[in-house]
């Protein structure tokens, strides 16, 4: 029996129906004076991290409704069947496993299918994890550089940024991700051959981007007077056949059922290990495991991922809102809006159902957002005043490692200060004072930023991110929308060289004769 589609359901009628009469009326400030309780009903504890939900339009009506919602489309069964292996990404018939990564070796529950998959899983660990051990010991190599784009770029730059502290001394890390060619020439202006390793990190090793950066950067290093391609050169894929072909000996794989934007966990961690070390390594993927387990195991009305989730569902389908800001307010987490952005509307940036039916209702909001300290100085002021009402996340850490406490406060304390104002607006006569307030926040806590704390913040957002694609009945994992863009990308690399506008449009054509004279 097929499932429901969210909008067949019972329980989305009368969210409709709650949303004209009341809902869309909610006002935060008579909520809060009218529910003392309201901060410790709508705040949740989770892994590492505690989340308060109190600051968004939702009450216990419209919450419960939401939760039939997920009854109602079977999402317990959905997380089952993700967590049994089940082949749900759809399009390309794959399974979704990016959890198996963090599994524990000594812990066995596991379905017997999923045996062999785990083996191989911490074979290659530990693998992946002396290497990046040697490489740590190794005094002469004191660069890393990660070619990589997209997924294989995203998890190593956010984590290495957030756990700075915990950064091994005398080597830098530099990532090189698009094609730009300011961005490999700043890079190799800093680095010599004899002390760098390149780390060439691609899923599918046929991204052209990153294939032509490696290419380059093995022209330099030879050219340059390096020796040795096969010390200086690694490669992180799932198409070990293509990186050997490429003339990389030393590689690490991965597994088709882990997708770009969910492998920083995998070997794509190869940068972050070297960073943070093994043991940090294996911290990580601990905090990313206790997620996994307050996600698989919580009910539903205790479940954070879930929680989060519907009330995404509730903001984008009944308020009709169609972004969410992301503020971090500790700069290590500064690529985190970036790192979500893919996260995100990869994975539900979609329009039609599990048969390529259109939907008739939205899915994934834009995410968008810079470190909230920044941000505030610049479009907060769209955020308390404009004509859109956009819910922020705020993320913010109680334990700064940097060690200057008065910034700390007085960063802390503008987190805390930007959601109040959001909620509590400002009473005045004269129109360009008046704040109107009711506007919506959710506050991510971390007591530190740690790898554990990391892990479980990133699995939280993975989870989420699975949650709502389920609801909305979209496959989260494929990204057939960049596909296009890739073949008219080669398409006109070639045109530009040659000057053929052979069936071209108009505009293409105009710009292209423009960029060639
Ligand atoms: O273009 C989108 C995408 O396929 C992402 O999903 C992926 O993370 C990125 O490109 C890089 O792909 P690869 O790791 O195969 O080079």
């Amino acid at each position: 029996m097929q499932r429901l589609r969210c909008d067949e359901t019972q329980a989305w009628v009368r969210l409709q129906s709650y949303f004209e009469d009341q809902g869309s009326q909610q006002d935060l400030r008579t909520a809060f004076g009218l529910e003392p309780g309201r901060f410790n009903a709508f705040s949740q504890e989770a892994p590492y991290l505690f989340a308060d939900l109190s600051k968004n339009l939702i009450d216990h009506q419209s919450q419960n409704l939401l939760f039939d919602l997920a009854k109602q489309c079977e999402l317990e069964k959905c997380r089952e069947d993700m967590f049994a292996g089940c082949a749900i990404n759809t399009t390309e018939a794959r399974a979704v496993m990016h959890y198996l990564l963090r599994w524990p070796k000594e812990k066995k529950d596991l379905p017997e299918s999923l045996r062999h998959p785990i083996s191989e899983v911490h074979a290659t660990l530990d693998q992946m994890l002396s290497y990046a051990e040697q490489v740590r010991q190794d005094e002469a190599i004191t660069d890393i550089v990660n070619i990589g784009i997209g997924g294989s770029d995203l998890g190593p730059v956010v984590a290495i940024q957030a756990l700075e502290a915990y950064k091994i001394e005398k080597k830098r890390f530099h990532f090189v991700s698009s094609i730009d060619g300011l961005e490999l020439g700043a890079v190799l202006k800093q680095i010599r051959p004899a002390s760098t390793l390149f780390i060439v990190a691609s899923k599918s090793f046929t991204t052209h981007e990153t294939i032509t950066n490696a290419q380059s950067a093995r022209e330099w290093f030879l050219a340059a007077g390096g020796t040795q391609v096969a010390r200086h050169f690694c490669a992180v894929t799932s198409n070990v056949e293509a990186a050997r072909q490429f003339g990389i000996e030393k590689c690490f794989g991965f597994w088709d059922w882990v997708g770009g934007r969910f492998s920083l966990w995998s070997s794509i961690g190869l940068p972050i290990a070297i960073s943070i070390g093994p043991e940090g390594f294996r911290d990580l993927l601990a905090g990313a495991h206790a997620m996994d387990m307050h996600f698989k195991r919580a009910p539903l009305e205790k479940n954070l991922p879930i929680r989060l989730a519907l009330l995404d569902l509730w903001y984008r389908n009944f308020h009709g809102f169609t972004s969410r800001n992301v503020a971090p307010y500790y700069r290590g987490l500064r690529r985190m809006p970036a790192y979500l952005q893919q996260l995100e509307m990869e994975s539900n940036g979609k329009s039609v159902d599990l048969d390529g039916q259109r939907l008739p209702y939205q899915t994934a909001p834009v995410i968008w957002g810079e470190l909230g300290a920044n941000g505030q100085h610049a479009y907060f002021q769209l955020l308390h005043q404009g004509t859109d009402v956009i819910p922020v996340e705020f993320l913010v850490v109680k334990k700064a490692t940097h060690g200057l406490e008065i910034q700390h406060r007085i960063t802390l304390a503008n987190a805390l200060a930007q959601s109040r104002a959001l909620m509590m607006g400002q009473a005045e006569s004269d129109g360009h004072r008046h704040m109107p307030g009711n506007r919506p926040s959710t506050t991510l806590m971390l007591d530190e930023l740690s790898p554990a704390s990391l892990g479980a913040l990133i699995a939280l957002y993975e989870h989420r991110v699975f949650v709502s694609g389920a609801l909305w009945g979209i496959n989260s994992f494929d990204q057939w929308g960049v596909q296009l863009g890739k073949v008219m990308a080669n398409d006109m690399t070639s045109r530009l060289q040659t000057g053929d506008m052979d069936r071209l449009d108009a505009s293409s054509a105009g710009l292209l004769k423009r960029l060639r004279t």
